[in-house]
């Protein structure tokens, strides 16, 4: 049994000694209480006993059509596991269940390690090989949640592509599998390693709702299986598409991890259950208040000099912007997105002196300096390639498909992860650098790797391992580094990249209308705080620049407009806006995030965010184009104390926490009209 504050979570050998999951769902008051595994008999010879129970962790192996999780191939060409349970002990918080096979000598054993006050439960398993012949592992995943069926389950997943990330996606979970997946090397932009299901009611505050995640960057798998039996199972883990792993004498691999949670109250407790949990346990910095920053990519593009980025630095520090960070474009021979790539010392003729009289300069402005990078990748007009063709991912025999003019370096090289390492810590302990963007522009082609230490198909795992090695040993050396990720937006965004990068920049779609959408998608998994969000000229024309903050004050606000081209008015309107987030960053950033109506719905949309000690709060609505003259319905504010009172700002007297619940909120807003209103508990 495991159990964190509000969850409860079985498992145990049945009589014929298989592991069998029990239970998951609201924790029960007495240990009695958990369903013990049964014996369950072959129910016809066409449907044998592994499909009656519900194997913990099933491998590929005996009479059995499920997904399983493991599938191994043995050195005499065995490819049918027999796992049998050894023994169970608890170490460090995390409870090691240890099983081995009937005959051969791989030791599997399965992690779990409950996190209480977030009623979540990790799990990640680990092979061992204590034979003295390799092993190899066709499929290894980190887990298989069992989630009890109802009779109109749903799955809610997160699809989209490049500029268009985020989309939810709510459909009836039917017989068969359902595959999401990544081939692409990272994340990726098209599906994202989460899930929700409910029993077809849930709503964003009420219904019973499981979910969970893979914290992984790069090709991952997601089945969500129902059986012939009816029974509900998602599997996570590494894809095993192209996939295989060496499992070399004496050596251990480890999965990924994946967690899970349950929650009685609904899609929008399930988001506040993860966002928690990333600020607290997986980001670096998860409880440092995010700087108000400039980037200069829609500004200047590739046309990135000293005057250049010293005309934007000083208009951005006059208006409250805290850290100005130098977009692509500022490296050697990049004036274009054909070359550069992989020469990462500043241009000679746009920097004649270096990046240190710019950086000087900002910080002379008051503001911290940050640099855009894009370590993993090199464009074939570079000195770097010109020196190490052979480091880029490819086949000898094949053309070398580029994306963006660019190749991408093999990671999983250890002479690349080191030259990355020396270049990248030089270029770090020459200047005086707080932030670091880190992007990858491009999914993978031809991926071979003609001089393999094992299976060349571990390029998938061993690439994202070396990515992982490189950034942990960068952000060992310079700890005062807040680090960004990017893969052209929202491409790979996780919670393993999240270990190591304190904020995302979620899409390269800045259109706020649009914008106000992938946010919302991106907050089913992410908390604002991670949630880098620029003001940007995109729409100027149709959408006030007002609207534009406000969209992008539901996260960390940054901007990234052409700052030398804004007029007086849309200056003194960004600092006053800048100022005013400042004061309420630490609610976005922190609080509760309610999603009151949603913008992927409705053109009507809020967001609201409240202090943990509920005493403050802040609600967001916007209004994109509704075709027909109409009133706004009233916006039931969530996450008060309900017998508390609280003033909502621009609605005179106060009311009940209540009352704001049950009465809500009468807005009037005209088509692209938005408003922020604070929320002050003003007694009890
Ligand atoms: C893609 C990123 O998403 C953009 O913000 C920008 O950094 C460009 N790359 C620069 O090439």
């Amino acid at each position: 049994m495991l159990e964190t504050a509000r969850v409860g979570y079985a498992f145990g050998l049945n009589p014929e000694g298989q592991l069998v999951h029990t239970y998951w769902g609201p924790r029960l008051p007495r240990s009695e209480d958990y369903p013990r595994p049964v014996s369950v008999p072959e129910w016809a010879s066409f449907s044998p006993a592994a499909h009656l129970i519900t194997e913990e962790y099933p491998a590929e192996g005996g009479p059995k059509y499920i997904e399983p999780c493991l599938k191994v191939h043995f050195a005499d060409g065995t490819r049918d596991l027999d796992l049998r349970y050894q023994a169970a002990h608890w170490t460090d918080g995390t409870l090691q269940v240890q099983l081995r096979d009937a005959v051969y000598p791989l030791q599997v054993t399965l992690h779990y390690r409950p996190h209480p006050s977030h009623d979540l439960i990790e799990r990640w398993t680990t092979l061992h090989n204590g034979g003295d012949e390799a092993m190899v592992l066709d499929r290894v995943w980190s887990a298989q949640w069992h989630v009890p069926a109802g009779e109109q389950d749903r799955l809610s997943h997160l699809t989209g592509r490049w500029n268009d990330e985020f989309r939810l996606h709510r459909e009836p979970l039917t017989p068969g599998v359902k595959v999401l997946e990544s081939r692409r090397l990272t994340t990726s932009h098209h599906h994202n390693p989460w899930f929700a299901l409910d029993r077809g009611q849930a709503g964003e505050e009420t219904g019973e709702v499981w979910f969970g995640v893979l914290a992984w960057s790069g090709n991952w798998k997601l089945a969500a299986e129902v059986t012939d039996f009816g029974q509900n199972r998602i599997s996570l883990g590494l894809n095993d598409w192209d996939f295989a792993w060496r499992l070399q004498p004496g050596a251990t691999f480890q999965t990924p991890a994946s967690l899970g949670g349950f929650t009685p109250a609904g899609f929008g407790a399930a988001s506040r259950c993860l966002h928690d949990f990333i600020r607290q346990d997986v980001v670096p910095r998860g409880q440092e208040v995010r700087q108000v920053l400039y980037n200069s990519w829609e500004a200047t593009a590739f046309e990135v000099n000293e005057a250049s980025q010293v005309e934007l630095a000083e208009v951005a520090a006059s208006l409250g912007v805290e850290l100005f960070v130098v977009d692509d474009g500022w490296f050697h021979r990049r004036d274009s997105d054909a070359r550069g790539l992989g020469d990462w010392w500043p241009d000679e003729q746009k920097f004649p002196d270096g990046l240190q009289p710019l950086i000087n300069r900002v910080k002379g402005l008051g503001m911290a300096f940050g640099l855009w990078l894009e370590p993993e990748m090199v464009n074939p007009d570079s000195d770097l390639y010109r020196a190490h063709p052979d480091w880029v991912i490819h086949y000898p025999a094949r053309a070398r498909s580029e994306a963006r003019n660019q190749l991408i370096l093999n990671l999983g090289r250890e002479d690349v992860q080191a030259y990355l390492i020396d270049l990248l810590d030089r270029l770090l302990r020459q200047h005086d650098i707080s932030f670091i963007k880190w992007d990858m522009n491009r999914n993978v082609s031809e991926p071979g790797w003609p001089t393999a230490p094992g299976d060349p198909r571990e390029l998938w795992v061993r690439y994202v391992q070396g990515l992982y090695h490189v950034w942990d040993t960068l952000k060992a050396r310079h700890p005062q580094v807040v680090w960004q990720s990017c893969s052209g937006g929202g491409g790979r965004a996780d919670l393993e990249i999240l270990r190591r990068a304190d904020q995302i920049w979620i899409s390269d779609n800045t259109h706020a209308p649009a914008r106000l959408e992938i946010q919302e998608g991106f907050s089913q998994v992410f908390p604002a705080s991670t949630m880098e969000a620029w003001v940007t000229d995109a729409g100027h024309e149709q959408v006030p620049l007002r609207f534009r903050m406000h969209v992008s004050m539901t996260g960390t606000l940054g901007l990234g407009g052409h700052l030398a081209h804004w007029t007086a008015d849309e200056l003194e309107l960004a600092r006053e806006e800048i100022a005013r987030y400042k004061t309420l960053r630490h609610i976005v950033q922190f609080g509760n995030q309610y999603r009151l109506r949603a913008a992927q719905q409705s053109a009507f949309s809020a967001v609201q965010y409240v202090t943990k000690d509920q005493t403050e709060g802040v609600v967001f609505a916007f209004r994109t184009h509704l075709a027909r003259p109409t009133t706004l319905p009233p916006l039931l504010l969530q996450g008060l104390d309900p017998d508390a009172l609280y003033e909502v700002e621009g609605v005179p007297g106060a009311r009940s926490g209540a009352a704001w619940q049950h009465v809500g909120l009468t807005l009037k807003l005209a088509d692209f009209e938005s408003t922020v209103r604070t929320i002050r508990r003003v007694g009890d």
